[in-house]
Parts: structure tokens; sequence; C-alpha cells
């Protein structure tokens, strides 16, 4: 089996796409006569270059950090440098790996379905969505669990090593939780509810906008009417 893994984070140092990326690979390579090659997207001498080496794959893996709820630009622009392929990928095969800071999976879910939906519309087969939250330390070495989602990233790279495919009950495992814990949510109301009476605080005063105010939602009461 043949990968092609495209990188789109923008930082130019070891970051944590890197991270998961090589956790990932090595459980790839397990399975004898499998082969990847990973491009960074902002190594790309031009976008026509990122296009040829998406129109020479035929098993793609686009991984890449969320940024806020979506994509780093870099990953934006790739994807709409592909529009000319639109429909005519039928011999391609589609994954995404998307990690980032916030523990829950629920933070990924819209963005998953946007990736549906550019598969689709490139005329690739969907794979899957590798989703893992919790990520923001891995390349530091800091944080709990990066044990388990190293262990994780690679026991999923095994198995599509093995199938090339990824398994939807052992991606839901990975991706856990999915939202955020009843008591962590208290925990947080509670936290900034103090930010914002004495961090935020001064800032609202001298803008004539009393703590009331600031929980106003605006949007939410019109839709009520
Ligand atoms: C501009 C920017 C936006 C981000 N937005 C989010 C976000 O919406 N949700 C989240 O959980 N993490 C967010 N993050 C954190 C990154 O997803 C996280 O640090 C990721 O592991 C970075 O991967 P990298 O080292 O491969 O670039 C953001 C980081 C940056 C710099």
């Amino acid at each position: 089996m043949k990968l092609t893994i495209f990188n789109g984070s923008p930082k130019l140092q070891r970051g944590n796409t890197d991270v998961m990326l090589e956790h990932f690979t090595a459980g790839f390579h397990r399975e004898s006569g499998n082969e990847f090659q990973i491009f960074k997207l902002n190594q790309f001498a031009s976008p026509a270059e990122a296009v040829r080496r998406f129109e020479e794959a035929e098993l793609v893996l686009l991984a890449f950090p969320l940024y806020t709820y979506a994509m780093p630009g870099g990953v934006k622009s790739f994807i709409e440098t592909l529009q000319p392929l639109c429909g005519k990928c039928s011999d391609k095969k589609l994954a995404f790996l998307v990690q980032y800071g916030f523990r829950e999976a629920i933070h990924a879910r819209p963005l998953e379905k946007y990736l549906v939906t550019v598969s689709r519309i490139l005329g690739c087969e969907y794979l899957g969505t590798i989703i893992k939250g919790g990520c923001d330390g891995l390349a530091a070495g800091r944080g709990n669990g990066n044990k388990g989602t190293l262990k994780g990233i690679y026991n999923i790279g095994v198995s599509f090593g093995k199938t090339g495919l990824l398994n939807p009950d052992e991606l839901a495992a990975y991706s856990a939780p999915e939202f955020e814990k009843q008591h962590s949510r208290f925990i947080m109301n509670i936290i900034l509810k103090l930010i914002n009476r004495f961090y935020w605080g001064a800032a609202l005063k001298k803008n004539g906008v009393t703590i009331a105010e600031s929980y106003a939602k605006p949007y939410e009461d019109e839709r009520r009417g």
C-alpha cells in the first residue's frame, strides 16, 4: 500500500501534527510492503506542485491542526486549489487527521462534515476522519494523556496499514470524550464568571458595560422574538 500524506500545520519546527504522524506511520509501516511519503503543505514551491502530488496519489491522508473550529489558511487554500479536480478523483481514497487543544471530539464535528463534503465533491472515496483533542503539548512532551494518545494513533496506523480502511468504532473510541463532563462544565462556568468579574471587569467598566450585560445573547433573544 502506498500512502501520500499532506501535513497542513503551518509550523516550521516539529509540531503536534508531526508527532501524531510519526506514530501513525510507525504503525502503518509495520505491514511489509507499505510505503508512505509526507509533504508539508508550507514547503511546496507552488500550489501547482501540491496539486500535482495530489493527482499522482491514490491513497491520501490530509493531517492538520484545528484552527478556530476549522483549519489553517494553507489547508483551506490547498483544498480550494484542488477545484479543477472536482468530480475527477474516483481513483482516490481520502482520509483525514485533525488534532487540537480542547479535549472533546465535538469541537471537530462540524469540520468533519465539511471534509465529507470535500471528498464527495472531489469524487474521492471518503475513508474517515481521525479526530483527537488534548494534543496541545505533544511536541513539547507536556500533558497527561500523551502516552494514550500516541499509542492510540499508532494502533490506528497498524489497522490502516493492514486494511487500508479506518474503522469507525476505533475512531469513535479514540476521539472520546465526545462532550465535556457535567462537572467540568460546572467548574468552567464558575471560572469564567470569576474571570469576567476580576479580569475583564475593569475593561467592561471602562466601556460602560455592566457584568450582567456581558452575558447578553442578542442573537438568541432576537430568534426567540
Ligand atoms: C490560530 C490558532 C487557532 C487555534 N484554534 C483552535 C481551536 O479552535 N480549538 C482547539 O482546540 N485548538 C485550537 N488551536 C490549537 C491547535 O489546534 C493545537 O495547538 C495543535 O495541536 C497545533 O498543531 P501543530 O503543532 O501541528 O501546528 C489553535 C491554534 C492556533 C495557533
